[in-house]
Formats: structure tokens, sequence, C-alpha cells
């Protein structure tokens, strides 16, 4: 089950790969017709890629949003990949034609912000990169904490060379695994924070997991962080009915069962992704009753407002719950 559908695609060209790092390429997508714009983006956005079979990936985008002509991606060969990294790897040369999704940004930057503070752990950089792209075109000074096992395994570092001696930049490299190297220190780099600075982060799960205690104390508008797995468990436990307004239908959702199953097994077409509640792209409005949310999209305040809700992950807690499919 891994089919979906999207309302605004595009097809671009593989212009370049490149050898970023150990099991990490770099892509560089360019319109089919030359000298044509691409839809823009902002900094933290990512495309959905579509590759055979019907997967849907997610990528970030870690270009400068200021360029129009090309999206730039950088994708880590996945030890447990499903069949996307592995088709990204594998199969994709220069010359590949590719459908991809317009940009959505579920990892936004606050502008007004005094000073930015990144933290990247392993191919957690990419969207951080075009966000330091952006503090340079705003002018506000950016501090990086990138962490990885070696040297060998960051990618991206050439890129990041080209801030060295900027005004307001300043690159924190942290490998664990060369001799004398040690975990970066979370705890350290917020109680360091500059005044009113807003922090973000993206990286493997033990990495956000450190960083969710480390902020524990910060004002919630000051902390952004963008996961690249599931936190929870979908929500299974229960049974409950759901009806879809637009479509007058019904369904029963069984135990053990997502709502996106039922939705699939009845032939609805909900738009998915990642099935993990990452990447927003199931995202539903709820017209009635109360979601039990799982997903790591939505904030505190947009789960408690229980308008909303991502498909692929999270259930019921009411008994009944209506949807605007
Ligand atoms: S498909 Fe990605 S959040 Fe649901």
């Amino acid at each position: 089950m891994s089919s979906a559908t999207v309302s605004s695609t595009l097809q671009v060209r593989v212009r370049a790969t490149t050898y970023e790092a150990q099991k990490v390429l770099g892509f560089e997508l360019v319109p089919l017709e030359p000298a044509t714009e691409l839809p823009a983006f902002t900094a933290g956005a990512h495309i959905d890629v579509h590759l055979p079979g019907g997967l849907l990936r997610s990528y970030s985008l870690l270009n400068d949003p200021r360029e129009s002509r090309r999206y730039c991606l950088g994708v880590n060969l996945d030890a447990q990949s499903r069949g996307g990294s592995r088709h990204m790897h594998e199969q994709l040369r220069t010359g590949s034609v590719l459908t991809i999704s317009k940009p959505r940004n579920l990892f936004e930057m606050d502008e007004s912000s005094p000073f930015n503070v990144f933290i990247a752990g392993g191919i957690g950089i990419t969207p951080l990169l075009s966000m330091i792209a952006r503090s340079q075109a705003l002018g506000t000074p950016w501090r990086l904490h990138y962490a990885a096992r070696t040297r060998q395994h960051a990618g991206f570092l050439d890129l990041l060379a080209a801030y060295q001696g900027q005004p307001g930049a300043d690159v924190q490299l942290n490998f664990d695994q060369e001799p004398g190297g040690q975990m970066l220190d979370l705890n350290a780099v917020i109680s360091a924070l500059p005044v009113g600075a807003h922090v973000y982060a993206c990286g493997p799960q033990p990495l956000l997991a450190a960083y969710e205690q480390a902020t524990f104390s910060l004002p919630p508008a000051r902390v952004h962080r963008e996961y690249f797995a599931a936190q929870e468990a979908a929500a299974t436990e229960s049974g409950y009915t759901v009806t879809l307004a637009r479509s007058q239908r019904t369904l029963q959702i069984s135990p053990g069962q997502t709502l996106l199953e039922g939705l699939l097994a009845i032939g609805a077409e909900p738009t998915f992704s990642c099935q993990q509640g990452i990447c927003g792209t199931c995202e539903v409005r709820v017209l009635e009753g109360t979601p039990d949310h799982r997903d790591m999209v939505l904030t505190e305040a947009e789960k408690a407002a229980n308008d909303r809700m991502m498909v692929c992950c999270s259930g019921a807690k009411s008994a009944r719950l209506v949807l605007d499919l």
C-alpha cells in the first residue's frame, strides 16, 4: 500500500548528481524547458518526489530560495530503505526526468529573529542549508552546529566552507567518531544561545529527543524542529466510525487499522507520502469529532483546535469523526 494522488505536480530533469559524503548524493533538478522558472520556495521547504510503484518521498530543498531555476536535494541512502532512497541512488542518472510536487514548507523560519542557531544531525543539514542562505540574505547572524560521525559522513562541507569568514556566519563541526570526538552537547549549545535567538534542528531521532529536552524551558515560538521519522506509533488501538462529508460515505475503522488504510480500502484517494506523520501531505479538515493526534507536523495549539488531522497516523478519541473528504 503505497500509492498516492497529488493534485499539483511538475516534471523536472536531473541536471547533475554529486557525491557529497558516504551514502549521500546531491541532486540538481532543473525545468524541462531551458530558461524557464520553477515554482518559488521558502527556506525549509521540501518537495515530494514521485518514484516507481507509487512511492512518494519528501526531500528538503537545500539551495538558496532566491534561485528560481533549480531545486537541489541531498539524499541519504537509508539502510532501511523501502525503495525511495535506493531508487534515487541507484536508478537516477543525469538527464533522468522526475515528477515532483510543488514545494511546501512545514519548517518555516521566523524572519524576525535577531539571531539563528541551526543544529543539524547528518542529512538533517539539508533544510538548514537553505535557511543559512536566507539568513545571509537577511543579514541575520547565525551559528551552525553540524554533527556527523566523521568528516566522511558529513555532506555539503564545501558549501559551508564558502561561508567561512563572512560576517555573521559561524560554522561549528562536530565529529563524534573521530579521534578525541564527543557527542554534540546540546545543553551547552542551548545555554549559550544569544538573547532572543531562534533555534532550528533537523536530524535523527536521538538528536531531536535530546534537543526537545535541552529546549524544554525555552519559549516554544523560538524552538523549531523537523523530524525524519515518526516519534509515536500510529493510532490503531480503537475502532471508530468515519463519515466523509463531501462524498457522503461512512466507513468503520477497526482496531489495528489506520485511518489511511480504511480510506484506501473503500477507494477514497487521500493524498499521502511519508505515512509516518512527518510530511503533512495527508492533512484533512475535521468537521466533527475529536482526533487522536500522533503526527509531528501540527503544533500543540493546532492539535488542540481539533479542526484538522493527519490521516496516515492519527485516529479518533471520539466514537465518530466527520472529515472534509
Ligand atoms: S503522509 Fe506524511 S504526514 Fe501523513
